[in-house]
């Protein structure tokens, strides 16, 4: 459903993505890791030209996503979920407002809009907060709102980037929850940057392991850990045994 070939992306001097290649099937849950600065955000964002690759090639169902106009790059983007580290909400809508905002825009009537909200607000386990603000609610609630917003677009992708990183620890547990149920109920596609191995083990199909701007490791879950051959793959093994 998606490839990538050879994507490479620098700032300055700094090589954020050096060659990275990759394949997601159809109902796959890819797990990204990798330490800060390995190039995870830069690749998930790349995906759908957040951040524009220097080089390389990115297929979505055969469809050059490089080459995509303008216009073609807006219908794409509605195609995909995106969940943010930061949860990139607006504070004076409320919390269906909010998920309901992005299908509005796309020309959805707000009737069929709101049907649409409250459905994926169910999913998050948010329906009762539908009319409050985000501001009145908790971290891992306002990132379910975002999971929500991401959901509400039916996307054939979900790309989520570190979206328990800004949570105290008490609250991540109820977002990856969220995740969860959503990864084994929807057998939605998506690809999950996180650094929460055990969330990793249990939910991914696949794991890819990065370090500076390259894929060092990949596999599936019961295995990647057992007898890795990077260093990276050996500190979260060590992580793993603490
Ligand atoms: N807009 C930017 N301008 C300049 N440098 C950038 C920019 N975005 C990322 N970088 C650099 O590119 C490298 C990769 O950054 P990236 O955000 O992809 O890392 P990451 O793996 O997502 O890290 P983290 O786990 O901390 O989120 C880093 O060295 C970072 O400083
Ligand atoms: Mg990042």
């Amino acid at each position: 459903m998606l490839q990538v070939y050879d994507l490479k992306k620098s700032y300055g001097k700094t090589q954020a993505l050096d060659g990275v290649s990759l394949d997601v099937s159809q109902g796959e849950i890819l797990v990204v890791m990798g330490p800060s600065g390995c190039g995870k955000s830069t690749l998930i964002r790349c995906v759908n030209r957040l951040t524009e690759p220097d080089s390389g090639e990115i297929f979505f169902n055969g469809q050059s996503v490089i080459d995509m106009s303008t216009q073609e790059l807006l219908q794409f983007r509605r195609r995909v979920g995106f969940v943010f580290q930061h949860f990139n909400l607006i504070k004076r809508l409320t919390v269906k407002e909010n998920v309901m905002f992005g299908l509005v825009l796309s020309g959805m009537d707000s009737q069929e809009a709101e049907l649409k909200a409250l459905d994926a607000l169910q999913k998050v386990e948010l329906s009762d907060s539908k009319d409050s603000r985000p501001e009145e609610l908790s971290g891992g609630q306002q990132q379910r709102i975002g999971i929500a917003r991401a959901l509400a677009l039916n996307p054939e992708i979900m790309l989520l980037d570190e979206p328990t990183a800004s949570l105290d620890p008490i609250l991540v547990g109820e977002v990856l929850d969220v995740m969860e149920a959503l990864a084994r109920n929807t057998r939605a596609t998506m690809v999950i940057v996180t650094h929460e191995v055990s969330f990793a083990l249990k939910v991914a199909d696949r794991i890819i392991l990065m370090d500076h701007g390259k894929i060092v490791e990949e596999g599936i879950p019961a295995e990647i850990f057992t007898q890795p051959r990077s260093e990276i793959g050996r500190k979260y093994k060590r992580l793993l045994v603490a």
